[in-house]
This record gives C-alpha cells, structure tokens and sequence, in this order.
C-alpha cells in the first residue's frame, strides 16, 4: 500500500494536559524535563528510542521513528494539569516517592510553576480521597463550560500551537453505559441536568473534544468509551484513545500469554496478586473502584487465549485478580502471578512470576507516546478511536462491534504499519516467503 496520508508539521509548542496531578502525572512531566536538560533518557519511550523497519529486509532501512515520522520534540512540550489537592508538580513528585529527591530539586524550578488549576471532582465516582482544589458548578454542563475556559486559557498563556489531554487522575467507580451516554444529544442533555451518570471524566473528555484538543484515557473508567463520546469525536474531527495504561503485571501478561498460546500450551489457571502503597492503591481499595481495574485486567486473557477456539486448552481456565493496598510499598507495586499449564498428555508445569516494578516508571513513557501519538493522528485528520494505539492499553477501545486485540506484538506490527502508511511507504506483515524474490 502506498498512499501517503498529509500529516501537517508540527511548529510551536505542544501543550500536554492531565486530569490528575499525581505519581504519573508529574513521573511524565519531570522525566521530560529532565531529558531536556541532560539529565537522564526517556527509557521505555517508543517515539524517543524506538526504530522503525522500512522496506525489504535487503534495503538494512531502519530510521528512527522520530526521524521518520513529523512528531513534536520534547523540547517543545509544556505542561499543565487539574488536581483536588493544590500540591504543585514539584510538591505533588516529592509527595508520590517515586524519583529521588536530588534529582527532583534540579527540577525544582520547572515543576514548581506547574500548579494544579481547580478540578471538576466528585466525590460519588473516587470515595476514598477528598481534597479542596475543586470547582462549585451549579450543574455538570457548567463545569464543562468552566473547563473549557481552563484549555483556552492554557493555550493562550503558554502560546501553545496544539494541545492533548491525557487521563491520569483516579480510576472512578465501575460505570456502565446507560442512556444517557448514548447519543451527543442526550449527553448533553444529562449534562444540563446534572445527571448522576456522568462521571467526572467524562466531562473533561467532553470539554476536551469540543475543544478540538485529542483525549487519551490512562485509566479504566467508561469516560470516553461511550457512543456519545464517539460520535461527538467524530462530528469534530478529534482522535480518542483508551482505556487503562497498559504496565506492570498486565504487560507481563500480554507478553507471557501470546507466548504459551502460539506453543499451543494450555492453561488451567492464573492468579495474579499486587500489593502497592501509593495513592491509586489506597483508591483503589474501595470496592467499586477496583470492579473499574478488575474487569479491565480480566478482559486480556480470554482475548489473547481465545478458548472459544481452543477449548480442549483454554476454556476451564480460571483467572483471578487482586490488587491489595499496602502502604510500606510505596510506588514499588509487587505482584506475583501463578500460572498451572499443561502440555503433552496432559502434563503439568507451573510458572511463578514474581516483578518488583514501579508503576510510574512504566506509565511515564506511555504518557509521553501518547502525547506525541495523538498530537500527529489529529495533525493527520485521523478522527475517532485510534486504535492503532492499542499496544499502550490494557482494555485498547475499538470501533463498535470488533473484538480488541490485546497481544503486544500483533498490536506493535498494527502501530508500526499505520506510521509505514501514514508516510506512504509499504506495509510490512513479516510473511514473505523465503524462496520469493519478492520477500518483505
Ligand atoms: N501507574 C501505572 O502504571 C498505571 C497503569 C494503568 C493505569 N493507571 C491509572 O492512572 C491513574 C493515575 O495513577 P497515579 O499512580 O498517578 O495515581 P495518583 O493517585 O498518584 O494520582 C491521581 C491524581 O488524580 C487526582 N484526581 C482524582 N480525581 C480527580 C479529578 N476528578 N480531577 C482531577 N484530579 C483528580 C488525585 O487527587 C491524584 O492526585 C490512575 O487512575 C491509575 O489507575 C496507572
């Protein structure tokens, strides 16, 4: 395939919005800015480090991605946030413990001018943290109006060319679709009348869209995973992406799963525990939050593993999830999975994992990727779900009516062809044939 898509250039400053000023939020911010000032590497960052194919194997192309694809640089980002607590960037990185603090007082200066601008928070949809940095809109239409100011505001007083909203504020409590989110007309109309089934989130990623500026959900929440939502997207020309940043023991799922699948092993079961301390665990730790996070982790394994097609392998397994919230650990999460297999005959193994991450160093170069993904998908008029973006979430939005894939690498062959296609070059499927003299 050959038709090469306009992608306008960046020029200027891209803004990066967060709902949610937390551990994420500010690892992302203060990672960037360190980079910038030579002080460290974007680790984990496909935009930054990343490679990409081009060609025939015989052709030895291999540029950089930023090189190849029109993304905005590092240097041009520029931060800015909504939080209920009023912690600065610097106040709030020092709070969540997750980089050191002689690294973060060379960021002191930068981190402290991003403050937290007063949240659309309720407390319905997060009930285990409070805080006092919030707005009092009459309704729920009015905070999105009150948000809208907020984005034009930002832009105009950093002279950003282009903005992205990112989600990285608190899973909310399960939601599911209800009337209300089903068209623009009746969003709108629930909005006006304060309907208790618009979450919080969602009114951001309204605000967002009706401001042109893209919107990507780092965590598991409905937010803009509605009909609604979709198709105000696509009346407006604006690219959304979700649900659920895709780190930690799902990753390492997505990674092992695919694996023991394409071995034709089976899999009798798989229990996966977390302890973790920072502040999404303690939020997590309310019941209906958690029911938001487990129904997005369970989704991975059925998809990648298919038992509808491989019964005789698949179809008993049982899959378990727990998060628990301990606070010693801080942002170092500690999960152990036990995975029962079977293979020839019938014979059972066992695989343990046992990953010492840190959740924040995972979700920073997501963050960052996401940023620059979604600024070029909306500077190349790539409307609605992106879900080429896939590879970065646990619970990837697709358009109505198709299954998700969640297998990283068939999800990083489909990011890296939509950038070969975006650029007009050929899309690799890895398939040819040796004894062709057409191989790709
Ligand atoms: N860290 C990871 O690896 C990872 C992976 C997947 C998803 N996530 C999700 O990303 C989100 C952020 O994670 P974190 O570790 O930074 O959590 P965090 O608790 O450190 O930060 C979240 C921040 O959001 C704020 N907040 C809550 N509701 C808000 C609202 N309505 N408006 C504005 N701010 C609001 C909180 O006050 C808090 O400061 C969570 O939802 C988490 O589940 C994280």
């Amino acid at each position: 395939m050959n038709s090469k898509q306009k992608v306008q250039h960046p020029k200027g400053k891209l803004g990066v919005l967060t709902p949610g000023m937390g551990a994420v939020s500010t690892t992302f911010m203060a990672g960037v800015i360190a980079t910038n000032k030579g002080l460290g590497r974007p680790i984990g960052s496909i935009s930054q480090m990343g490679k990409i194919r081009l060609g025939k194997r015989t052709e030895d192309r291999n540029p950089n991605i930023n090189d190849f694809v029109p993304l905005a640089l590092m240097e041009d980002l520029v931060f800015g946030g909504w939080d209920i607590f009023y912690d600065t960037a610097y106040e709030s990185a020092v709070n969540a413990g997750v980089l050191d603090k002689d690294l973060l007082n060379k960021l002191k200066e930068e981190l402290s001018a991003i403050k937290p601008m007063p949240a659309v928070f309720d407390h319905q949809f997060v009930k285990n943290i409070d805080g006092e940095n919030v707005k009092h809109s009459p309704t729920k239409m009015d905070a999105a109006k009150a948000l809208i100011t907020d984005i034009l505001t930002f832009k105009k007083e950093n002279a950003c060319d282009r903005l992205v909203m990112i989600w990285c504020a608190s899973t909310e409590v399960y939601t599911q679709i209800s009337d209300v989110h089903l068209s623009v007309e009746k969003f709108e109309q629930a909005l006006l009348e304060n309907h208790p089934a618009i979450a919080p989130s969602m009114i951001y990623a309204y605000a967002a869209i009706k401001s042109g500026v893209a919107f990507a959900n780092g965590a598991p929440n409905l937010t803009v995973d509605t009909p609604a939502l979709i198709e105000l997207a696509n009346q407006l020309n604006v690219p959304i992406a979700g649900k659920d940043f895709k780190t930690g023991q799902t990753l390492m799922k997505t990674i092992l799963a695919p694996g023991l699948k394409t071995r034709l092993l089976g899999v009798d079961g798989w229990f996966s525990t977390n302890i973790l301390g920072n502040r999404d665990g303690e939020v997590l730790d309310d019941i209906d939050s958690f029911k938001t996070k487990e129904v997005s982790k369970l989704s991975v394994l059925d998809s990648v593993l298919e038992p509808e097609k491989y019964p005789e392998l698949y179809k008993d397994m049982y899959h378990k999830v727990r998060i628990n919230y301990y606070p010693p650990k801080g942002d170092d999460k500690e999960s152990w999975d036990n995975i029962d297999i079977f293979g020839w005959l019938g014979y059972k193994m066992q695989i343990k994992v046992n990953f010492l991450c840190k959740d924040s160093i995972l979700a920073a170069p997501i963050v960052l990727d996401l940023a620059v993904f979604m600024d070029l998908a909306q500077r190349a008029n790539m409307k609605g779900i992106q879900e080429w973006l896939s590879f970065y979430f646990k619970s990837p939005q697709t358009k109505e009516g198709l299954v998700p894939i969640h297998d990283i690498f068939l999800q990083k062959v489909k990011f890296e062809n939509t950038l070969r296609h975006l650029m007009g070059e050929s899309l690799i499927n890895y398939l040819g044939l040796d004894y062709y003299e057409e191989d790709n």
